[in-house]
């Protein structure tokens, strides 16, 4: 973790956010470095097992959608002992993305806002990605994201995908991505999740939108909820970026991510929980960067926790980190979830 912070991250925060991300890149390419056992990222303990779209996993924090689009990376980032791994958001074409700058960092609040777009190199691209992976032992749970505008597209995203991984997760709430939002109408995301249990022969979640910013409850994500639990839905991810303006963006709006949307959250789930009971597995992602949060997550009633953000600001060895104090917080305050 030190460092991580004492030496990679001053030289990566120098770069603009787009070159670290690729610099970092660099490093995630090296496999083989990341399987060596003197590097151990992992953290275990039976206390910590927990469930992914119904799926065991061996502790509870995941990788949110966004960090490895083109599922190249997925083998590296499986050994940083994570409970499950998310590949994507992969759409079916390839797509340049928004124009830049569309990633800005803010570090007081050790946040991001980015307009990326979904810049991917398409689905065959992913598939020839993931087909790669048949050859090395699956460390974690793996979870592939896909979008997109339109149904027959994303059917076939998750029917091309779906042989590789063990779940799959729609992504419907992507604030930067023009067209997108379309799922957001109840009818629609019906008919979305009806194509797509047409074929489907895995556990499916649905990546939820954000309530707004003053955490007041939004009936029509309760709604795409309810629809989700009648098309059976296995889990929800709640939720995705907030949606804001920013002039340092070059389409002068993205979404926020990190530390600002923790306790939006922690409502959120809450909310859900208390809406669905167990009818519905809820997964928190937004905002959480320690195993305090976690625990608090967890509590208000979410079978795992994500996150993206606070493994650019803290490293990776922040899942170990947040497992860790989870395991102690289990030992000493009790599992939240029972
Ligand atoms: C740079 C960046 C790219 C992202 N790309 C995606 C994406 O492709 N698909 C998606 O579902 N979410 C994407 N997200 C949203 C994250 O998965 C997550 O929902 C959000 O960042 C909140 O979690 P965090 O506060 O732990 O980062 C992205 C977030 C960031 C910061």
């Amino acid at each position: 973790m030190q460092i991580y912070k004492r030496l990679i991250r001053p030289i990566l925060f120098n770069l603009p956010p787009e070159t670290a991300w690729h610099l970092s890149d660099l490093g995630l390419s090296q496999t083989w470095f990341w399987k060596m056992n003197w590097v151990d990222f992992k953290f275990q303990s039976d206390l910590l097992a927990s469930k992914v779209a119904g799926l065991p996993i061996k502790n509870p924090v995941g990788l949110a959608a966004g960090y490895d689009k083109n599922c190249k990376f997925l083998s590296s980032l499986e050994e940083l002992g994570f409970g499950y791994v998310m590949g994507g958001t992969v759409t079916k074409d390839a797509r340049p993305g928004n124009p830049k700058p569309r990633v800005i960092r803010l570090k007081d609040k050790k946040a991001l806002i980015n307009a990326l777009g979904f810049p991917g190199n398409g689905l065959d691209n992913a598939l020839s990605e993931v087909s790669k992976l048949r050859n090395h032992s699956q460390k974690s749970v793996r979870i592939l994201s896909v979008s997109g505008t339109d149904i027959s597209d994303i059917s076939e995203c998750h029917e091309t995908l779906e042989p590789f991984c063990d779940a799959i997760e729609l992504n419907i709430s992507s604030p930067n991505t023009k067209g997108l939002r379309v799922f957001q109408e109840p009818g629609k995301l019906r008919s979305l999740l009806q194509a797509v249990n047409e074929h489907r022969e895995k556990p499916l979640l649905v990546k939820m939108p954000p309530y707004n910013a003053n955490g007041s409850i939004d009936e029509n994500a309760l709604n795409l909820a309810r629809i989700c639990v009648e098309e059976k839905v296995e889990g929800l991810t709640v939720s995705n970026t907030m949606p804001v303006e920013h002039q340092g963006l070059a389409i002068g709006q993205g979404g926020l991510s990190g530390p600002p949307l923790f306790e939006n959250t922690i409502s959120m789930v809450k909310n859900y929980k208390n809406e669905f009971a167990n009818g519905i597995e809820i997964n928190a992602c937004g905002g959480i960067s320690n195993g305090s949060q976690a625990y608090e997550a967890l509590k208000a009633g979410a079978a795992s926790i994500q996150i993206l953000t606070s493994l650019i600001y803290e490293g990776p060895r922040v899942v170990q980190k947040i497992n860790k104090d989870l395991n102690h917080l289990f030992i000493k305050n009790g599992d939240p979830r029972t």
